[in-house]
């Protein structure tokens, strides 16, 4: 939540600043600002998205090779311009973005203010930067750097921060807690950002600060230390994106991109797992770990929104081949609820950004109580990733669009390698149904382009439902968290109300919701459970609600059930997740659209929840 970017060099910072600002502003966009060194420290700020601040700055003078910027998802404050970054400090002498949160802010403004320091904005932010200031003029032998560093040990929470002092303004002080910060390493210049997407347009070496980390930085040198002083050594990493993963190409919004570019990133994320005769399944990053795995008491697989979604598949296809008892927990629960620990558990954290703080958290909570740990996440070199014992990247590639889309489906292809792999490796499946399977997921990336075709009949159903206020996602067996995971695209994106439930569960209370205005989607593609499903069909139907059914290419029988359908290829119930999410996606954009939403940035969320 929140992006922040700098730059140090000989280059003009604010085109550099704005850049990255737009890359990070999936991370939040209420706000945006910059502060830019040239003889002065000058702050440009203002309410809304980057493009506003660009408006706002039209006529200003933001010539200057130092800066900071910001864009925002409030927590402190509503986001006006007062409330935006960056934060100067009472007396002029700092400048600070900052992404997390400053729990212990009210004490701490608390005693600032009876120092006599007075605050413009509602925010934590700035009362970090009047900390800083403050041990910064109250001691005779205090420079910039240690006077962040003694105010950062007085925080409690989270951040990522860039810091710019008026009196040492040929450098930039960062440091991180909690919320991601990464530093590109140029030729005479240094870039710093929340995540690497506005680095690698001008370099694909980066160092990822680790918490307590603070790095001070000038044109020409970085020195890393901890908060407390200690020196650290900093390992340079080789960042693998290129620009055309951060541009929209043809495509209107990010989010339409990122579903047609499914069928290669469930390629992605299973080729090189599959042997190239596709009769073993290899999981490189989780060798070392895997008698564990294998003989775990227990499973419990954590995450949050679509990653909680693509957790329950997992729960479904482990426990059904693998026979390992699974529990899957929201992260933010999870994390408070004092569970149950023991050295023979394995948690595994589900994440894209690999930055959620609540999974993160829960993570770390499970390690102290003993639990071996692993992560499946999207983004190399992110935090979940480095703190586990081993783990799964899921290839999917950059992803932009605020609603999760390509990386659900990396992660249900992950969790379906992992499930057949244990079941394989437990000797719960045949040798014969194994490479059955891996032929299965193998021929998922052509199904799946084969639905992507078919976009033109799904605008069409869509157009026909825009105008509705609420609908139902039904679904069984492993096809619930794609009914769910299909909710939870239409309401975020489109601001319909939707919910997703279990088939079964509908006569025990949604089903009074039903009546001939309301759409019920049903995931009914054929499976063991398809009988049931039908007959929650007949139940809808008979109460006049709208049935927009996923079923399976040839299933004659529903066509005559139901108002409108989506047919997706036969395939073997294992895989179907893949297939059946993808008709809901695009009816969910296409309905947003219609609506006239911001798809790729819809209000009040942001991509990366690095804040409780
Ligand atoms: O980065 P993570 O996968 O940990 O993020 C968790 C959720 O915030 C995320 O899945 C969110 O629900 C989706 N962006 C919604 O589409």
């Amino acid at each position: 939540m929140c992006g922040i970017v700098g730059y140090i060099g000989d280059k003009n910072a604010y085109p550099i600043l704005i850049q990255g600002l737009q890359r990070l502003e999936y991370r939040g966009y209420d706000s945006a600002g910059v502060a830019i060194y040239n003889g002065s420290l000058t702050v440009h700020k203002c309410k809304g998205r980057v493009a506003d601040l660009e408006r706002h700055i039209a006529d200003k003078d933001i010539s200057g090779c130092i800066g900071i910027g910001h864009t925002r998802w409030a927590t402190h404050g509503e986001p006006n311009d007062r409330n935006a970054h960056p934060h100067t400090s009472m007396n002029g002498n700092f400048v600070l973005v900052h992404n997390g949160i400053i729990e212990n802010y009210a004490e701490l403004k608390a005693d600032l203010k009876k120092n006599g320091i007075t605050f413009q904005s509602d925010t934590d932010t700035e009362v970090l930067v009047n900390l800083i200031e403050y041990f910064y003029q109250k001691g005779e032998e205090v420079n910039a750097e240690i006077a962040v560093r003694l105010a950062l040990s007085k925080v409690v929470g989270a951040y990522g921060i860039a810091v710019i002092c008026k009196n040492e303004k040929d450098q930039i002080i960062v440091a991180r807690k909690g919320s991601p910060l990464v530093i590109g390493i140029g030729h005479g210049e240094y870039f710093i950002a929340s995540d690497a997407t506005p680095i690698v347009s001008y370099t694909n070496s980066v160092i990822y600060l680790n918490d307590n980390d603070v790095a001070i930085i000038t044109k020409d040198s970085l020195t890393l230390k901890t908060v407390e002083n200690t020196p650290v050594a900093f390992k340079i990493t080789k960042v693998d994106m290129t620009i055309g993963d951060l541009e929209k190409g043809d495509f209107e919004h990010f989010m339409l991109k990122e579903i047609f570019e499914q069928p290669k990133t469930i390629e992605d994320t299973f080729r090189g797992r599959i042997s190239p005769d596709r009769t073993e399944i290899v999981l490189g990053g989780l060798m070392d770990v895997f008698p564990k795995l294998v003989n775990a008491r227990r499973i419990i697989i954590i995450g949050c929104g679509t990653s909680w979604h693509a957790a329950l598949v997992g729960e479904y296809l482990i426990e059904e081949y693998a026979r390992i008892p699974v529990e899957v927990e929201y992260a933010s629960e999870f994390r408070y609820r004092n569970p149950i620990l023991s050295a023979e558990d394995v948690v595994i954290a589900i994440s894209q950004s690999g930055e959620t703080a609540d999974t993160l958290a829960a993570l770390r909570m499970a390690k102290e109580n003993g639990a071996t740990i692993l992560g499946i996440c999207n983004v190399v070199g992110s935090s979940i990733a480095r703190e586990t014992d081993g783990g799964v990247y899921t290839h999917a590639g950059v992803e932009i669009g605020v609603a999760s889309t390509k990386a659900f489906t990396a992660q249900v292809t992950v969790m379906t390698l992992l499930a057949l792999k244990l079941a394989k490796e437990r000797g719960k499946i045949s040798s014969e149904v194994y490479l059955n399977l891996i032929q299965e997921l193998s021929e998922i990336p052509g199904k799946v382009k084969s639905i992507l075709v078919k976009h033109p009949h799904i605008k069409s159903v869509a157009a026909k439902y825009k105008d509705a206020s609420n609908a139902l996602y039904l679904g069984r067996g492993c096809l619930f968290p794609v009914a769910l995971e299909g909710a939870l695209k239409l309401k975020e994106i489109s601001y319909m109300h939707a919910e997703g439930y279990a088939a079964g569960e509908m006569k025990h209370g949604p089903i009074a919701l039903v009546d001939d205005n309301l759409p019920v989607v049903v995931v009914a593609a054929k499976d063991h459970y398809y009988e049931k499903i039908v007959s929650n069909i007949q139940e809808v139907k008979a109460r006049k609600g709208n049935i927009i059914a996923v079923v399976t290419e040839g299933d004659d029988g529903l066509k005559g059930m139901v108002n409108d359908l989506f047919e997706i290829p036969k395939s073997h119930p294992v895989v179907t997740p893949l297939l059946a999410i993808i008709p809901l996606q695009l009816f969910s954009y296409y309905i947003a659209v219609m609506r006239g939403c911001d798809v790729d940035q819809p209000r009040n969320l942001a991509k990366s929840v690095t804040v409780e």
